[in-house]
């Protein structure tokens, strides 16, 4: 099956969370199984500078106030197709954000002029390949569906759409309805109109014939008022299209430098050393996260007195709101504290690694991939029921623990005391050190690759493709 995959970033060339992970991975997961996937993606700077021996495919002189191109390279193992359109995507900084940390005003026309190559591609072919299957990611990939019914009729491909987080919309101004080349008629409650203004998300889910999700939870949970943030009615019109597919972890990339346990100790120290943290009685928990509501970090700042009594330590990565920024910095006052704000894959990766415990105490959590990181490398995974979170993780309830097959702790109701309760039994657990290493054995042997969700994807694909 071929397969133009649309996305706003992808790994390792361009990432602020896991789309880009997901993005990234896909190509290399399905081709085993016959899937032959390019990615277009804009043209950053970041991305432009890693393109080497790219060659012009595709032109467009008018894309939404400028020209633009498309450039095919490969980076990484990735088919790439770079829309290269100075106007939109040449800015520094991150690419989603303007200088002022608000969303670029022109975040419309951007990701529009996105959505309008890729159904051109879609609906023309490329140099003689012709997609089966536009797969959009998220909102920025939202017109695209629209773009190839709309002014492709003819084209044969399917589409399916894949919500990685629903609480972006991607919404604009209702005059924004020409400049943004979409059908009048599609400005109604049934088609892309939410509440008087666009939305790009609403625009793919009515206009693709498939969309799934990162996680089945996350599926069921998105069609209700509580989690589909004003979109559960859509879903739950077209509940018939939607279905959940777990994402994995590439596991060549994300192995541990250890097979048992025993291994931690040595990371472990080195971690505690460069964080200038001293040797505690309890478990090392450490949290990898952007730093936003989503993520559950007031939630964790509220529980963490409980951790540090039980003699547990806490070392953060992350970065986002300033004021959640801020109660990490103060916390860190603590000596078993240690707070890093910023984005570094590095140390990102030493913490999973030195770590005994990873907490994940997210609100919503559509799929999350550091608990997945967490089970592969024995650091046991805290999270709360939601979500993905709630599709991965085995808690250590009564039954988990009996039947020798928990794997972390899951926190309900998600509130703070919950959490600290969480850390309570956390740290008795690791009192009783062959639980604990029960555990952490069968978390390293947890399956988190892409084997079975691959499946899914490519079955999805052929029947899409029709
Ligand atoms: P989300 O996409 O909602 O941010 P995920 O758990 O799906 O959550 O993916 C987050 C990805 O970004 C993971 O690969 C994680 O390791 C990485 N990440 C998040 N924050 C940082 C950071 N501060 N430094 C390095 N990597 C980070
Ligand atoms: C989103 C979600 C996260 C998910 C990621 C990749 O950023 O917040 O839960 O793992 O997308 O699908």
């Amino acid at each position: 099956t071929r397969v133009l995959s649309v996305a706003s970033e992808c790994a390792p060339l361009v990432k602020t969370g896991g789309l880009a992970d997901v993005a990234g991975a896909l190509p290399g997961a399905l081709a085993p199984l016959g899937v032959h996937i390019r990615t277009l993606l804009p043209g950053y700077p970041a991305v432009m500078a890693k393109l080497d021996g790219a060659r012009e495919v595709l032109r467009d002189g008018d894309l939404f106030g400028g020209p633009g191109r498309v450039l095919a390279a490969s980076h990484a193992g990735l088919d790439l197709l770079v829309l290269d359109a100075p106007h939109l995507f040449d800015r520094e900084g991150s690419i989603y954000l303007g200088p002022n940390g608000s969303d670029w005003p022109d975040n419309p026309a951007r990701y529009a002029a996105l959505c309008w190559v890729a159904a051109r591609i879609a609906g023309e072919g490329l140099d003689g390949w012709h997609p089966e299957v536009l797969h959009c990611h998220d909102w920025q990939a939202g017109f695209a569906p629209v773009y190839l019914r709309d002014r492709w009729p003819d084209a044969e491909a399917g589409a399916v759409i894949t919500i990685h987080n629903v609480a972006f919309q991607g919404l604009a101004a209702a005059d924004r309805l020409s400049a943004l080349r979409l059908p009048p008629s599609g400005m109604q409650p049934d088609g892309f109109e939410y509440w008087g203004r666009i939305s790009a998300l609403k625009a793919g889910l009515v206009w693709s014939d498939r969309i799934t999700t990162v996680s089945p939870t996350y599926a069921d949970e998105l069609l209700t008022p509580e989690f589909g943030t004003g979109l559960d009615g859509v879903l739950r019109a077209h509940a018939e299209k939607l279905t959940g597919i777990l994402n994995g972890v590439d596991l060549e990339e994300w192995t541990p430098p250890y097979r048992s346990l025993e291994g931690k100790a040595g990371p472990k120290a080195e971690l505690q050393r460069e964080l200038g943290l001293g040797r505690a009685d309890g478990p090392l928990c450490v949290v990898v996260s952007r730093l936003t509501e989503q993520k559950g970090m007031d939630l964790l700042l509220e529980a963490l007195p409980h951790l540090l009594a039980g003699g547990g330590q806490l070392a953060l990565l992350g970065s986002g709101e300033p004021a959640l920024e801020d109660g990490l910095r103060h916390a860190a006052r603590d000596p078993n504290v240690a707070v890093r704000i910023g984005y570094d894959e590095g140390l990102a990766r030493r913490l999973i690694t030195g770590g005994d415990a990873i907490l994940v105490p997210s609100r919503f959590e559509p799929c999350g991939l550091t608990q997945l990181y967490g089970l592969r490398f024995g650091t046991l995974p805290v999270v709360t029921l939601t979500g993905g979170l709630a599709d991965t993780v085995i808690p250590a309830t009564p039954a988990g623990l009996w039947a020798g097959v928990a794997t972390g702790l899951q926190v309900h109701p998600i509130e703070p005391g919950a959490l600290a309760r969480a850390f309570d039994r956390l740290c008795a657990l690791w009192r009783e050190p062959e639980t604990w290493a029960q555990m952490a054995r069968n978390a390293m042997r947890h399956p988190v690759g892409w084997d079975r969700s691959a499946a899914e994807y490519a079955a999805l694909y052929r029947e899409v493709a029709g």
